[in-house]
């Protein structure tokens, strides 16, 4: 089954051709990024004309670069929800016109759930496992059943841990988008020179439940408190310690979601997942089997909503021409403990 894939929740304008939810045969993303950098954050005007603009050319590059016409495509998957509501519309208007001229099944896509099948584009993963879904928008801990079968186990009560990043790096100056920013600065800096506090520990049921709207204020401003003066105030000590924390918070909260299930697969998806400390920190650990998307496939993309899109489509999933966005973040069962 050859599945045209259509992305446009955000800020990237994106589409992939993929075989059997797994050969991935194109995945062309057009960024946005530059056109939203001058206003340091996503404009959301501006993010639904780029769409419009170039949708058309992204589908076509898509197909060309599978070297597929659109008489071999199967079916159109498409995200529908969570999203910025004019950005998705311009994504699902494409795909509905597409499934209604050509007769071909569609079917609406979560972005979450697409984020965490984006590793699964590359290999078989048994379930359960523990899903790590971490972009500027998500935060997740969760356990996975099936493809779209998920119970949260935590998530953020504040900021999304992307959204930190990009807060901290927008009020430091350090570049946009700030998670890549931080990420590149880190590596050169020493994280021993702010010692951060990590927030209390939640009890009982949401023990696996983050903050970053503490970390956010202290790195911005409070950073003068956890300062170790032996240190230079330089941007690459601030990421690199800024990072740590960040990061360090999730390290924790899997690691008592992984000895409380006793399930020690860990799959990451989303753009916080290409962040080099979390994937060697994560992969390091001796009881974890830690699974990554490719870099390429961490931020939005086509290719990951083509996957999920063909298994929705083999179990029967069709979906018509009434379908809509909905731009609110799904809520998911929360895992009973
Ligand atoms: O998945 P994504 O492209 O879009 C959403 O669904 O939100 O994720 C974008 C987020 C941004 O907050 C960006 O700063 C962050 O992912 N990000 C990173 C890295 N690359 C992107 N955060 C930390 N380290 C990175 N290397
Ligand atoms: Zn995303």
């Amino acid at each position: 089954m050859r599945i045209l894939g259509i992305e446009s929740s955000c800020d990237e304008c994106a589409a992939a051709v993929v075989e059997d939810g797994r050969r991935v045969l194109s995945n062309v993303v057009a960024t946005q990024i530059e056109s939203h950098a001058v206003f340091n954050g996503v404009v959301p005007e501006i993010a639904s004309r780029l769409h419009v603009e170039w949708i058309q050319d992204v589908v076509s590059r898509a197909l060309a670069d599978a070297g597929t016409g659109m008489s071999e495509i199967d079916g159109v998957a498409v995200t529908i929800k969570p999203g910025l509501a004019g950005s998705l519309l311009v994504g699902l208007s494409f795909a509905k016109a597409l499934a209604w001229a050509l007769d071909l099944p569609l079917v609406g896509v979560n972005h979450i759930l697409a984020h965490l099948y984006s590793p699964q584009l590359y290999e078989t993963i048994p379930y359960p496992f523990i899903g790590l879904i971490v972009s500027g928008g998500h935060t997740l801990i969760c356990r996975a059943d099936g493809f779209d079968d998920i119970s949260v186990m935590g998530t953020t009560i504040d900021d999304a841990v992307g959204e930190a990043f990009d807060k901290v790096a927008k009020h430091y100056g350090l570049g946009y988008p700030g998670g890549l920013a931080i990420d590149r600065l880190a590596r050169n800096g020493d994280a021993r020179s702010c010692r951060f506090p990590s927030p209390n520990l939640y009890k009982g049921e949401h023990r696996y439940d983050v903050s970053y709207s503490g970390l956010k204020t202290a790195a911005i401003r409070q950073l003068e408190q956890f300062w170790d003066p032996a240190w230079p105030r330089t941007d690459e000590n601030i990421a690199a310690s800024f990072e740590k924390a960040a990061i360090d918070l999730l390290l924790s909260r899997l690691a008592k979601a992984v000895e409380d299930t006793g399930i020690r697969t860990v799959v990451a998806g989303g753009g916080v997942a290409a962040n080099t400390y979390l994937r060697r920190r994560l992969s390091e650990k001796k009881d974890v089997r830690a699974i990554f998307p490719p870099l390429e496939l961490c931020g939005d993309n086509g290719a990951m909503v083509a996957g999920l899109g063909c298994r929705m489509l083999e179990r029967g999933d069709r979906d018509g021409l009434d379908l809509n966005v909905s731009p609110r973040v799904p809520s998911f069962r929360r895992l009973q403990t």
